[in-house]
This record gives C-alpha cells, sequence and structure tokens, in this order.
C-alpha cells in the first residue's frame, strides 16, 4: 500500500527573521510513518519543520509553509492508497511579507493574516483523491460534535480526534489520547505513547481501508 503522510507544524513567515507557528513537534506524524513502514508499507512523509529524525525506508519532503504543504499534497496524492493529515497546518498566514526586518514603532502593532489553504478539505474536490481519507481534528472542547463535522464536510473516512486541552498529551508530548471517529460510530482509544497508539492507528487505517475496498 501507498501512504501519504502529513506531520509536523507549519511556518508562516511575517519578516526575513520572524514566522508564526505552532507547538506541533511531529511525533504523532512521524510514528505512524514508522508504524506503516513497520507494516511493510511504503510511506511518502510531508513534514514543516522539526527536530526528529526521519524514519527508515520513508520517502521525505521537507516543506515550511501551508502553500509548500499544499502543492507537495496536490503533487503526490495522485498515486497514494491511504492518506493520514497528522500536520497542524496554519489556518492564516500573514497578507505580505516584509521584505526587511520589521521595526519596532508604535505601542502595538495589527497584522493582516489571510487564510491558507484547507489542505485536507482540498484531498476529494480538488485533488480527486479516491483513496482512504483520515484526518487529525485537535478540539478544546466539544471533541466528538467538531470531529464529526470535520469528517462530514472534509469528507474524511475517519477522523483521529484528539483533545488538545488536556496537560501532558497531544503537541509535543511523547503521548496522546485520542477518539477515533467514523461515519456509523466512535471508538475512544487510551492515552499511552505515541509510538503504540501509531501502531493501533495503523491497524485500524489499514483495516478500514480492506473494507472499503471490498
Ligand atoms: O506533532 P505533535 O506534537 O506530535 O502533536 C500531534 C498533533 C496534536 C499535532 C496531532 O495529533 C493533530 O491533532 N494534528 C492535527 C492538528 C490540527 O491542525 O488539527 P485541526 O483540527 O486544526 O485540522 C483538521 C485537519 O485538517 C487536520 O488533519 C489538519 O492536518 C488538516 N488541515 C488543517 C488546516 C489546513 N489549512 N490544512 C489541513 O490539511
Amino acid at each position: 500500500m501507498h501512504v501519504l503522510i502529513t506531520a509536523g507544524p507549519t511556518r508562516e513567515p511575517l519578516d526575513p527573521v520572524r514566522f508564526l507557528t505552532n507547538r506541533s513537534s511531529g511525533k504523532m506524524g512521524y510514528a505512524m510513518a514508522h508504524a506503516f513502514v513497520h507494516a511493510g508499507h511504503s510511506v511518502l512523509l510531508i513534514s514543516g519543520p522539526t527536530d526528529l529524525e526521519v524514519p527508515e525506508q520513508v520517502d521525505f519532503i521537507p516543506v515550511e509553509t501551508a502553500a509548500d504543504m499544499h502543492a507537495a499534497v496536490a503533487n503526490g496524492i495522485g498515486r497514494m492508497d491511504i492518506a493520514v493529515f497528522a500536520a497542524a497546518v496554519a489556518d492564516y498566514t500573514p497578507a505580505c511579507v516584509a521584505a526587511q526586518k520589521i521595526k519596532k514603532s508604535g505601542a502595538t502593532l495589527t497584522l493582516e493574516l489571510i487564510r491558507t489553504p484547507d489542505i485536507l478539505g482540498a484531498a476529494r474536490e480538488n485533488f480527486g483523491f479516491t483513496g482512504t481519507l483520515v484526518g487529525f481534528a485537535a478540539e478544546t472542547e466539544q471533541l466528538e460534535a467538531n470531529a464529526r463535522d470535520k469528517l462530514l464536510r472534509k469528507q474524511c473516512d475517519l477522523i483521529i480526534a484528539n483533545d488538545v486541552s488536556k496537560p501532558a498529551l497531544g503537541f509535543d508530548s511523547d503521548h496522546n489520547e485520542v477518539l477515533l471517529v467514523y461515519p456509523e460510530y466512535n471508538e475512544a482509544l487510551p492515552a499511552t505513547s505515541k509510538h503504540a497508539l501509531a501502531h493501533r492507528l495503523a491497524a485500524a487505517i489499514l483495516e478500514l481501508h480492506a473494507k472499503l475496498k471490498t
């Protein structure tokens, strides 16, 4: 099976020395890349900047911005059977990038931000992806309702929802706890290491893929 995985944060530049980003470490997406390779599958990992080592036997495309990640996914997803979107993509990017370092001036500074492309949302409609589509949902409230809304809007087969307000789980942690939101039902997976969780998630996604293809 050919599996595309997005991971890590994106960096949206403000000027030559500053950018907007988030606390994603890439650990969840990289653990999933490792788990799919371990299960004998071919993985294309498209990742924003992280401190992690690229898992062995993974095809790797490093990206910086949401626009870069959108282009890399658009280019690669056509060859894939399964796509898993674990990246924490910036929803907004500065409307313009200053050519020179922004100087201090007034007491406040207002930034104008514009929407980035919704990469997961583009998978079906714009990229014509017909394989098994798995998104993540990072929520701080109404976990199941918000994840189910994303499942429908983005035409996913599964959303892996995590409550990122829980201490020591989710962003930049070695552990996570998730709710699998399928069209017909949910399944809660208890807190465990991202490494162990990734193996369970890969098995669940492969099982779902087999079911959808029959
Ligand atoms: O990287 P770690 O430190 O290990 O942390 C893991 C994680 C918390 C980042 C991961 O488990 C996770 O939840 N990833 C998704 C984070 C997120 O941005 O979720 P969201 O609910 O804002 O986005 C919903 C989905 O749309 C996600 O699959 C996201 O990759 C995708 N998306 C979002 C915006 C955008 N412009 N393009 C996208 O593809």
